[in-house]
């Protein structure tokens, strides 16, 4: 069986192609009337409803609807379990993040709530964070561990990705072992040994296990140097697992530079980079993701939005999902933010969250709307995509598709 959806305004999202085959406009190939065949789960045709083949099967008319590639978001921490809330009401009386991690709270209270819960819990809380951003038009997450810190912990959270990546009622999961984000509390005076642990058994044994695709390390100032990150990193790559990076959230440490000695996948927030840092970014291809969320939180600069374009850089945007930082799971609120706060254009914003973002994550099937592709479409309930850059707080997707099936909506 095939259907044919049709809409006022499709953007297939495809960015910079040399030929977009569907002849949409544009980076975001904008197509006026347009409809969207969906057979077995795949896009078997796109382009102007007056030209859809024959017989294409029956046809959903989805009126002045926005038409959009199911959003991508390649930077979360959605694992968590507890709340935060003390130290939010901390951070509103002028606590900075890093006294408030230093004096016990931060990540290390998040790996506490952690610590009583069984992969059920986990799971259970995650399954329900990601029903609501399928909600918010996501169809496709990247989860990392990271708040487990020890190695058992850290398999808890990342058995209860697997479990959610398992489900095809939910988004598509890609998962992330956050390998180094913090201390845990007894490892304070004895870093090599923690680093050199996660290493050499941590790592081999989330490759073998087939726990995660990428490895996470959080290179900053009072987090983890570039020369532990790099040894992780070794680490990964020798079992074939790829590397995002937090970098330069507090301080240029030089991660973007190792972002692009190790050819990361991506490296992300990014308010403190310097220009080389960020032409090597560009020069290797590392994908640049942006958390506006986080830096809205934390009252933070935005990151030199002007530099990164003047590199070349390609956007990513995220919501950077987590109970510290950025407690929001919408991925909507946060291109909202790109838009308001750091100054990207609707362009760069939807880029950011589709097509960029999927290959960021190793998905060239996803993000975008061409003949091929995961039928993972969004109908937004607005008529042209900058509406959807307004900060609306609350879900206008109409219909979310995942391989051609019903996540939200109806
Ligand atoms: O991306 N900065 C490090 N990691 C997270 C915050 C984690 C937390 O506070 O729980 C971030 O902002
Ligand atoms: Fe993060």
């Amino acid at each position: 069986v095939s259907t044919l959806y049709r809409s006022a305004r499709v953007l297939t999202c495809e960015g910079a192609v040399a030929t977009s085959a569907s002849g949409g406009e544009g980076p975001l190939g904008v197509i006026r009337d347009g409809a969207v065949l969906v057979r077995e789960g795949r896009i078997a045709w796109v382009g102007p409803f007056a030209q859809a083949p024959a017989g294409a099967g029956s046809t959903r008319d989805l009126g002045q609807s926005l038409l959009t590639p199911g959003l991508v978001d390649a930077h979360t921490h959605a694992a968590w379990v507890g709340s935060r809330h003390e130290e939010y009401v901390m951070k509103m009386r002028g606590a900075d993040y890093r006294e408030i991690a230093a004096k016990g709270g931060g990540i290390v209270s998040s790996h506490r709530a952690l610590l009583a819960s069984t992969v059920g819990e986990i799971h259970a809380t995650l399954r329900a964070r990601l029903r609501r951003m399928a909600s918010l038009g996501v169809v496709t997450c990247e989860v990392k561990s990271g708040y487990g810190l020890t190695f058992e912990l850290e398999e808890r959270q990342l058995l209860a990705i697997a479990e959610a990546a398992k489900d095809p009622s939910l988004p598509c999961v890609v998962p992330t072992f956050l390998a180094l984000h913090a201390l845990p509390p007894d490892m304070k005076e004895r870093r090599d040994e923690y680093v050199a642990s996660v290493c050499e058994h941590a790592v081999p044994a989330v490759a073998e296990k087939k726990l995660a695709r990428f490895v996470d390390a959080y290179v900053d100032q009072n987090a983890f140097t570039t020369d532990e990150a790099r040894r992780l990193a070794a680490a990964a790559q020798a079992r074939g697992l790829r590397i995002r990076l937090h970098v330069g959230q507090f301080a240029d440490v030089g991660g973007a530079e190792l972002g692009a000695e190790l050819s990361a996948a991506s490296c992300d927030h990014l308010e403190n980079v310097s220009e080389t840092g960020a032409r090597a970014l560009a020069d290797k291809g590392v994908f640049c993701t942006l958390l506006p969320t986080a830096s809205f939180t934390l009252k933070q600069a935005p990151p030199d939005v002007a530099l990164l374009r003047r590199v070349g850089a390609k956007l990513v945007v995220a919501s950077d999902a987590n109970p510290g930082t950025a407690p929001s799971e919408s991925l909507p609120l946060a291109l909202a933010l790109a838009v308001r706060l750091y100054g990207l254009s609707t362009e760069e914003a939807l880029l950011g969250a589709t097509r960029h973002a999927a290959l960021s994550l190793s998905e060239p099937d996803r993000g975008a709307l061409f003949v091929g592709a995961h039928a993972d479409l969004v109908a937004w309930d607005l008529p042209h995509e900058d509406a959807l850059m307004q900060p609306w707080g609350v879900p206008l997707a109409r219909l979310v598709l995942r391989e051609g099936r019903v996540l939200a909506g109806a």
